[in-house]
């Protein structure tokens, strides 16, 4: 029957050619668009840099590919302001298309983002801001952080400030969301340890003309003052801070940003500060001393907390699309696997909570020389107490 014969030639050939595209398509598949929202200027500008240089070193140490996927990305400078997060996510989101945001330092800006992972679906990691709300009332399965809770390093400085005998405080910060979350979480362990936080001071972000706020701490006399500063604004606290002579009367506390990735910057004025933190210089393991080589032959600089969180974050993204082979879109399959996944971090191997945020140690930390020393661990293991995630 040649006619019937033809027909299944014919037939088959169609087949073939159907499958065609999809065989190419399996040997190259898509790039994977990654969408770094990051601060690219401002005072925020350098920690932006280290996380995006994180990302990139693990992502060239597996290759370029994770999961089988090519990684293209596609940045926005967020500039720390959280009154352009709504649009400048939309310009990854929308716009580009990614399939996963990275992003970003501030508190502030990083509740858009989780506001527009959660109407859109769309995975993000948050490489650094602390905001409790990700990782509380907005905590969802395809959220993720890879660095820490505004709560978790404050809460672990409260205990060591109390448990060195202070009796009063005075806390001082930048007023939004990171530095107000900060001082609650000294404070809660703090006061919880029989010491008594007698004023809390503040101005707006992102300013820094700090005298008239110094002058109220030495009117107050404290035992000790506690502060979240990062980045440019670090700088200039720390070295004001000394500048007005209370370095030597009254020990300053604060998370170690106050010190990580500032050190060449804040001179002696830096000298000795106590500082608590889940990442330090001096960790000396292999699997840190591994990463600070790779780092710093790549950068030709030296990492700091921001860029081993890049890094991490790298990593979760690295190990959910293992397990999907590539498919970002089985969001199930991703969150399951990094949820039972041990992240292998500069820092120490951890785990992420049931809210996605990491339970780590919290070093205790003194600047030695241009080095942010571990001289303890202030708290082991810590986890976030994710307060209003239902998951
Ligand atoms: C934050 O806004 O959550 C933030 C910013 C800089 C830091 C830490 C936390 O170093």
């Amino acid at each position: 029957m040649p006619h019937c014969s033809l027909r299944r030639t014919a037939l088959a050939w169609a087949t073939v050619a159907a499958l065609l595209p999809l065989t190419a398509a399996a040997q190259a598949p898509a790039k994977l668009k990654v969408g770094l929202m990051l601060p690219y200027s401002g005072t925020y500008a350098a920690l932006g840099t280290a996380i995006e240089n994180g990302v990139r070193l693990y992502v060239a140490e597996q290759g370029g590919k994770l999961g089988g996927r090519e990684i293209e990305y596609f940045k926005v400078d967020d500039e720390s302001d959280p009154a352009k997060a709504t649009d400048n996510v939309n310009k990854l989101v929308k716009r580009d298309q990614v399939d996963v945001l990275i992003g970003t330092v501030h508190s502030g800006v990083v509740a858009a983002m989780a506001k527009a992972a959660k109407d859109t679906g769309t995975m993000l990691i948050v490489p650094n801001a602390g905001a409790g709300v990700v990782t509380g009332p907005m905590c969802a399965p395809h959220i993720f952080r890879s660095s820490f809770s505004n709560w978790q390093p404050a809460y672990a400085m409260g205990e060591v400030a109390a448990k060195k005998g202070h009796k009063t405080v005075v806390t001082i910060t930048h007023k939004y969301a990171a530095g107000d979350e900060s001082v609650g979480g000294f404070k809660e362990a703090f006061e919880k340890g029989g010491g008594k936080v007698v004023k809390e001071l503040s101005l707006p972000f992102p300013n820094v003309e700090f005298q008239a706020l110094l002058t109220e701490i030495a009117a107050a006399k404290p035992d000790a003052v506690y502060t979240f500063f990062a980045g440019a604004g670090a700088v200039k606290f720390v070295k004001d801070y000394a500048g007005a002579g209370l370095k030597k009367n009254i020990p300053l506390y604060g998370p170690g940003f106050l010190t990580d990735g500032t050190l060449e910057a804040q001179g002696a004025d830096a000298d000795g500060l106590l500082t608590t933190l889940h990442y330090g210089d001096s960790l000396d393991t292999p699997r840190d001393k591994a990463f600070r080589l790779a780092y710093a032959k790549a950068y030709k600089l030296q990492p700091d907390v921001y860029a081993v969180q890049g890094y991490d974050a790298a990593q979760i993204l690295g190990i959910g699309l293992v397990a999907t082979r590539g498919d970002i879109t089985k969001k199930a399959e991703f969150a399951a696997a990094v949820e039972k996944a041990t992240i292998d971090s500069p820092r120490g191997a951890f785990k992420l909570s049931k809210a996605h945020n990491p339970v780590q140690d919290i070093y205790l930390r003194q600047v030695i020389g241009k080095e942010n020393k571990v001289i303890g661990v202030a708290s082991k293991a810590l986890a976030d107490p994710a307060r209003g995630c239902k998951v």
